[in-house]
């Protein structure tokens, strides 16, 4: 850079520097995507190998089979010479001998097609890593931006009370970015990947096999009418149509309908009491998500029989509880830990934060857990 074009004001050198961190998260995206698909690649040749080792060996078995006829026949010829032509003798020995070579080859082939397989897995474990390493990456560098584009903004913002709350929202969107990025990268994304793959496969029948190949079709239909059930619930996850449009009450009591029809191991209880007017809708899906989160953990870790969710109105004042009677954690030492993956229960803290509320989490071993959160409504909208 030309030394005339040095920039000599702080926000100039802000500027720039966001300019620079865009483009790297640009160049990240790139590598994520063409690591993408090289793994996809990947797995499309790695289905192919392992087609062809079940050809191999099958082959294998055959010849080997025959092999051994071959042999036991020589045997028989070379006993009992007297009663072959020597035409029958050469035949006999030339196949035995032909056969072997065969063998030999063929093992030879399935050694070879057995070391690709296992150098492709390698790569595919070693995608999935370069890939999880730029995720993390890309998260970090986002966080880094909107901590850059808020210290811009905020001279003329100072007096935002909500400022100090700016960080801990930002950290938060950039987790719960990188949660839904995993979930349709694990879902969705794969599942297409998946399709693809079976969809070239049956290409490759159609020229075979007819019958085979339709009803491969049939199996891919059934995978895409699975799939689309994955993404709706992707969706549904993300912002349930519903709670805008008929708000909390109706929203929870068919997610709670839905999930006790599902057969869990965990029957869902819903109380609620006074809570015929509908709140505003940061805090109807603030206390959506508190739930969802609860109920996540619920299923995933607590073990628990039963589980109650009790949301209660005066006037003014919310007390939203959900407890289970599942194995119960140490709160205590987990937020000391610091370290876990998750960040569920954080998520929580600083849902019910940005509210103004209070949160309680207590849990007791082989008793349960128990989530209050209590929070006054003010404002309309
Ligand atoms: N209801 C619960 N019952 C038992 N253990 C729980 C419950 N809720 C949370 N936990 C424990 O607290 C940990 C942190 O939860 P969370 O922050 O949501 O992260 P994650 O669910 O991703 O692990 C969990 O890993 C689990 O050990
Ligand atoms: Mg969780």
């Amino acid at each position: 850079m030309a030394a005339n074009k040095l920039p000599d004001t702080i926000e100039q050198v802000i500027e720039k520097t966001i300019e620079t961190i865009e483009s790297c998260k640009n160049d990240l995206l790139d590598i994520s995507l063409a690591t993408q698909q090289e793994s996809d690649e990947i797995r499309i040749k790695l289905m192919e190998i392992k087609q062809e080792v079940i050809d191999v060996i099958d082959e294998l078995d055959d010849l080997q089979k025959k092999e051994k006829l071959a042999r036991v026949r020589l045997l028989n010829v070379s006993k009992n010479l007297r009663d072959y032509t020597e035409e029958d003798i050469r035949d006999a020995y030339e196949k035995a001998n032909t056969l072997q070579v065969k063998v030999r080859l063929l093992k030879n082939k399935e050694k070879d097609l057995i070391a690709q397989r296992t150098a492709l897995e390698y790569q595919v474990v070693k995608n999935k890593d370069k890939l999880a390493k730029a995720e993390k990456a890309n998260m970090q560098i986002g966080i880094a931006l909107e901590y850059l584009k808020i210290d811009l903004g905020n001279e003329e913002k100072a007096d935002n009370p909500r400022e100090n709350l700016g960080a801990k929202v930002i950290i938060a969107q950039e987790k719960e970015r990188l949660r839904l990025a995993r979930e349709i990268h694990d879902g969705p994304a794969q599942a297409m990947a998946n399709i693809i793959i079976r969809a070239e496969y049956c290409e490759k029948l159609f020229d075979k096999n007819i019958a085979l190949a339709k009803q491969e079709l049939q199996k891919i239909k059934e995978q895409i009418r699975t799939d689309l059930k994955d993404i709706r619930k992707i969706i549904y996850n993300l912002r349930p149509m519903t709670l805008d449009d008929l708000g909390l009450v109706p929203t929870l009591t068919r997610m709670v309908e839905e999930l006790n029809g599902r057969q869990t191991n965990v029957k869902i209880n819903l109380d609620l009491v006074n809570l015929k007017d509908r709140l505003p809708s940061v805090y109807e899906v603030a206390i959506f998500r508190i739930i969802q989160e609860a109920l996540n953990n619920i299923f995933k870790h607590s073990e628990a029989v039963t589980a109650t969710i009790k949301i209660k109105r005066e006037r003014d004042l919310i007390t939203l509880e959900i407890t289970d009677d599942g194995k119960g954690f140490a709160y205590e030492q987990l937020t000391t830990g610091n370290e876990s993956e998750g960040f569920g229960l954080l998520g929580m803290i600083e849902r019910v934060d940005l509210i103004g509320g209070e949160i309680d989490i207590s849990s007791e071993e082989n008793i349960g857990t128990t989530i209050t959160v209590e929070f006054r409504i003010t404002g309309g909208k």
